[in-house]
């Protein structure tokens, strides 16, 4: 078994070491195209703005890939965490509601480098229906469920109202959806086990960022 797959079998990798790797992951990238070969965990930890001790322990928990005394080869850590986080293969996706949002998602997000393809973008709206949004033609989502037993998609992106999310997804999850990046207000985590679901908040981030000014109001 390689490097880093014993702990992902096992699932004994906290959420939280999960949640950084696709920053790794990014910086890496950067690193790479600026022609950074090799990287102390220091460096790599002032970069990022953890530390040294944060990033050996993440790492570890794949098996740890630096070298006493060389730090990290930055080509191979940015394929190893490419591995891990599985972009090295292709999920089928769906994507549902073609609104501002979805239009959003599915112009600017590079679907392919995240192990992604985007098989297909459905809308209610027969105003929609048939317009292009970034080389795809927004499909009637009337046949969605036909689409799901022909293509097999494995992923839906939710961009539809709290409303439709729950009826919707039921439907996706009987027709194979095994994956929901879910941007509807609905937190599909609490009806599926056996299910991924990642639901994005981008308000949850915001109030956050108030949390966070507050406090350093508090302090000064
Ligand atoms: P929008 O109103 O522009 O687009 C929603 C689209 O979904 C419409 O085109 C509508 O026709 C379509 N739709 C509704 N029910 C559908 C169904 N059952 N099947 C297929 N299509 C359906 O709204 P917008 O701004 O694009 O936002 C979409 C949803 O995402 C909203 O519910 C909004 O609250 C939520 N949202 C979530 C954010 C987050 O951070 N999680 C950020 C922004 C919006």
């Amino acid at each position: 078994m390689p490097k880093g797959d014993t702990a992902l079998a096992k699932g004994n990798v906290s959420q939280s070491v999960v949640r950084r790797l696709p920053r790794y992951h990014r910086f890496l990238k950067d690193l790479l195209a600026a022609g950074t070969v090799r990287i102390s965990s220091g460096d790599l930890s002032a970069k990022m703005g953890l530390t040294a001790s944060q990033i050996r322990q993440d790492l570890n928990c794949f098996g740890g890939f630096g070298q006493q005394g060389y730090g990290y080869n930055v080509k191979d850590l940015y394929e190893e965490i490419g591995r891990i986080l599985g972009l090295d293969q292709t999920h089928r996706a769906i994507l549902l509601g073609a609104g501002n949002l979805g239009r959003a998602i599915a112009l600017h997000m590079d679907f392919a480098a995240r192990g992604f393809t985007l098989l297909g973008i459905f809308d209610c709206n027969p105003a929609l229906v048939g317009m292009e949004v970034g080389g795809q033609t927004i499909l009637d989502s009337a046949g969605l469920e036909e689409f799901c037993a022909v293509h097999h998609p494995d992923v839906a992106i939710l961009c539809i109202p709290k409303e439709a999310a729950r009826e919707t997804a039921a439907m996706l999850v009987r027709r194979g959806i095994r994956g929901f990046w879910n941007f509807s207000h609905y937190d599909l985590a609490l009806d599926y086990e056996g299910i991924a679901v990642e639901n994005v908040h981008l308000g949850d981030s915001l109030s956050t960022l108030c949390f966070r000014l507050n406090a350093l109001a508090q302090e000064s």
